[in-house]
């Protein structure tokens, strides 16, 4: 079952009820200024940092719920309704949300009242913009009122929710003409204020929430707006809101504008104040006065769209696949670009104040992100590296706006390091630019400390030498990328956390996840040491990587499958010795990427093991079989219930490993199943069961054992993004950036067909025509480049061209 349908002429996912089975909701914004928002306009909104700088209040716990928001309310006679529904849930005439590429748009209609607002973030300022248009559609001249609404967050989200002692006594506003600016703690340290704002003159204003709700009401039935008239009170304290009034006459046919501005404003430490008490508002007036007009309004859009138009167009593929077309063009690169900017931050099912930047994700987001806006991958490279430690190891997770590493995830993370190679050296290879390996970097922001930057991944390398146990297979520490194998923790008593308890690495837990690891991102490593001159370094990087294999094909394969790790009594996990979790997804995708078993055939039965054992019709399983109980030397991953998150789920992140590995043995039709059955578009027929946005990646849908098998959660920020892009973009579409240039050896199904794809790569155009007149499912015969052949698959890169020409015909 559907509700709603992809427009892809508009790169918009059209909603056509608001009775979604969850909220489905969207971003706006792309560099500091971010809202989330709902398809019944529901979300918040904060600058830089969910947690320490929120600026609208969201309400947890009640998902589907879904209250908080930015909300307009029409009261039209006695009928009071929103155009997105929500709060009043009155029922519409009509309604439709899109959701478009950092916009959203809803119209609602209502008694012959049509309501269209269009809502984004316009590029370069920290502001929201909200386009109301209101219409009569009947014969007769309508009176009615418009009312905004938003319930401040005091800047600290955590803090806002649990401190009620203190926060109930600080609130405060000051109003102007049609602007509200929210000050609460702008008397003391803060130098920055929101402003919420419109393009008239209002009848009235709100800052009060109890006066606006009234006393037992919630925002469903808002005593104000019941009654027809804010009161134009100054909030003191308690719930500072901001709400304007608008009395609209609207004759037959006509319609009437407004432009709300939502905004962020800083000021100087010694500019502050206009006069004892009263904040300097230059800032803002600025502001606000470059949206005034609709015609300001329209053209900050098409200023978006422009944006967005450019960035999608450095990878655009043209096939017969309507849904590999859709996804690579438009969603897939979208969630990169949120989950590069979020991280694990702020979602509905990421509060914001729980998780900051992730090391190992956000090192991954630039996978998938890189091509779009390589500068701002460079910055974060950058800024993820200085969090890193002096011996390679890493904080689990940083603070965006402090950019400071904190300890609330723990570290000790061993596959960590690692990733920062990964990041690194898609960086290099995208850009070819090599002079980020001399920047300096700071271990732990001290600089007194810096080295450089091919430093750091030597470090990082190397702490994976230096922390090997028993089997020589790497030391797993807290956990590897799967958080919730926690071999070291063994924790009895609820409440602890399985991230932070216990010693943060034990001297015999092992992972074969990380040797894969080791083995993929050693090899790239390698490659940039010889890249920068170092074939000493090239040499014994290498030299470890073989002792590495070594020991994976020694104690790391099981018969038919690579093991996933050894425990801290040294007993396997992942093996068909176990009594549950026989087989686990990750090794088996990491090792085949890595290479490991491709010529002796143990990469083609660990596969063939991993659709025996772990295929659904839904997606691959991380493991079988499912724990039942909980293990006390397996920790997290036996504390969920068999088939959700890591316990037997599927785990959306590392399908596309598996997917990628089946194209390192050349098997296309079976990457491309595996890729099919987690695709948003491929799956959104089934909404009623997946439940979460049919336009973006979950990170988990329930495993066979669950009771809701098929059932998503935890969509948007997930890594599943960038390692899905990666792999329908690099391995199954096949154009792999290398750090000598584009290579082209497409892997995909025998039936997929011809298919062209634009890629711009350091600033050069590809235009690429793929043909595969014999149907087979990998190899690249003839590779002619502007009318010339060359040989191998690599077109070695000349920056001299503007657009290069290239047809590649497949055996
Ligand atoms: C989740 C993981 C997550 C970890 C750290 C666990 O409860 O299952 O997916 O990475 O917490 O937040
Ligand atoms: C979610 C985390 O963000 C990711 O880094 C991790 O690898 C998975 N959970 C698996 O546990």
């Amino acid at each position: 079952m559907k509700y709603g349908f992809f427009d892809d002429n508009n790169k918009e996912y059209v909603i056509t009820t608001p009775k979604t089975p969850l909220p489905w909701i969207n971003y706006l914004g792309c560099t500091d200024f971010f809202t989330l928002i709902s398809n019944t306009c529901g979300g918040y909104t904060f600058y830089k940092d969910a947690k320490l700088l929120r600026m609208t209040r969201y309400r947890y716990n009640d998902t589907t719920l879904d209250t908080n928001g930015k909300y307009f309310y029409i009261k039209d006679g006695d009928t009071i309704w929103n155009p997105g529904w929500q709060p009043t849930k009155t029922e519409l005439d009509s309604y439709e949300c899109r959701h478009g590429i950092g916009y959203s748009k809803f119209t609602g209609a209502k008694n012959d009242i049509e309501a269209a607002l269009v809502t984004f973030v316009p590029i370069g300022d920290p502001v929201e913009l909200t386009k109301v248009t209101l219409t009569n559609k009947g014969n007769a001249k309508k009176d009615i009122q418009l009312f905004s609404y938003v319930e401040w967050c005091l800047w600290n989200a955590d803090d806002d929710m649990k401190n009620y002692q203190r926060n109930l006594s600080i609130g405060e506003v000051e109003v102007v003409d049609s602007t509200i600016y929210h000050k609460t703690e702008y008397r003391e340290r803060r130098n920055h204020y929101a402003v919420y704002s419109v393009n008239a003159k209002i009848d009235a204003f709100e800052t009060s929430r109890d006066e606006f709700r009234g006393a037992y009401n919630g925002p469903d039935k808002p005593a104000a707006v019941i009654a027809g008239k804010l009161n134009s009170t100054i909030a003191s304290g308690w719930y500072p809101i901001a709400s304007h009034q608008l009395n609209v006459s609207l004759n037959p046919g006509e319609s009437k504008t407004f432009v709300f501005a939502l905004g962020y404003v800083e000021n100087a430490e010694d500019d502050k104040w206009e006069k004892p008490g009263v904040i300097n508002k230059k800032k803002a007036d600025a502001l606000l006065a470059k949206y005034q007009t609709t015609e300001d309004f329209d053209k900050a859009f098409d200023g978006l769209c422009k944006y967005w138009n450019e960035l999608l167009s450095k990878f655009h593929i043209a096939s017969k696949d309507e849904h590999v077309n859709r996804m690579v063009n438009i969603w897939n690169q979208y969630q990169c670009m949120v989950t590069f900017n979020m991280s694990r931050s702020a979602s509905y099912y990421e509060t914001g104040i729980g998780r900051g930047m992730g090391f190992r994700d956000s090192c991954q987001d630039l996978l998938g992100f890189v091509h779009l806006i390589p500068d701002r991958a460079r910055e974060r490279i950058i800024d993820i590296a200085s969090t890193q430690f002096q011996d390679g190891s890493a904080y689990h997770q940083y603070q965006p706006l402090t950019k400071k590493g904190n300890s609330d995830i723990g570290s000790g993370f061993n596959d960590d390091p690692l990733w920062l190679i990964a990041g690194t050296s898609a960086y290099i290879r995208e850009t070819g630019d090599t002079s980020i390996l001399e920047e300096m970097v700071p271990y732990d922001n001290d600089m007194s400390v810096a080295t450089t930057l091919m430093e750091h991944l030597k470090r990082s390398f190397n702490y994976i030498v230096n922390h090997k146990g028993p089997h020589d297979l790497p030391l797993i520490g807290r956990a590897d990328w799967n958080d919730c194998l926690n071999l070291n923790c063994f924790s009895e008593h609820p409440g602890e956390s399985f991230q932070c308890f216990g010693p943060s690495e034990g001297p015999v837990a092992e992972s074969v996840f990380i040797a894969g690891m080791f083995v993929k991102y050693g090899r790239e490593y390698a490659a940039l040491a010889k890249l920068m001159g170092d074939t000493a370094e090239e040499a014994r990087v290498l030299a470890e990587v073989d002792k590495m294999i070594a020991a994976i094909e020694k104690d790391g394969w099981d018969g038919e499958w690579f093991v996933r790790a050894y425990d801290a009594y040294s007993q396997k996990i992942g093996s068909k010795e176990c009594e549950e979790g026989q087989i686990y997804i990750e090794p088996q995708g990491m090792c085949v990427m890595a290479g490991v078993g491709v010529d002796d055939g143990n990469a083609k039965k660990a596969l063939d093991s991993v659709k025996e054992k772990l295929d659904t019709k839904y997606g691959v399983m991380i493991l079988q079989p499912a724990y039942t109980r909980y293990h006390l030397e397996l920790g997290e991953i036996t504390s969920y219930p068999p088939g959700y998150k890591e316990n037997a789920g599927i785990f959306c992140h590392n399908n596309p490993w598996i997917s990628i590995a089946e194209t390192c043995i050349g098997r296309g039709d079976r990457a491309f199943e595996v890729y099919k059955k987690t695709c948003p578009s491929y799956i959104e027929d089934i909404s009623e069961i997946h439940r979460t946005e049919p336009y973006v990646y979950s990170q988990m849908v329930a495993g066979a054992d669950a009771k809701f098998h098929g059932e998503a959660k935890n969509s948007w920020l997930t890594g599943t993004a960038a390692w899905t892009f990666t792999n329908i973009s690099q391995y199954i579409l096949g154009i792999y950036p290398t750090l000598e240039g584009l290579s082209v050896n497409p892997c995909t199904p025998a039936e997929f067909g011809d298919f062209n794809v634009t890629r711009v790569y350091r600033g050069v155009t590809y235009n690429i025509e793929i043909k595969n007149p014999n149907k087979v499912q990998k190899g690249v015969a003839s590779l002619l480049v502007d009318g010339k052949e060359i040989q191998g698959n690599i077109i070695p890169f000349d920056g001299s061209k503007d657009t290069v020409n290239v047809i590649a015909t497949m055996r």
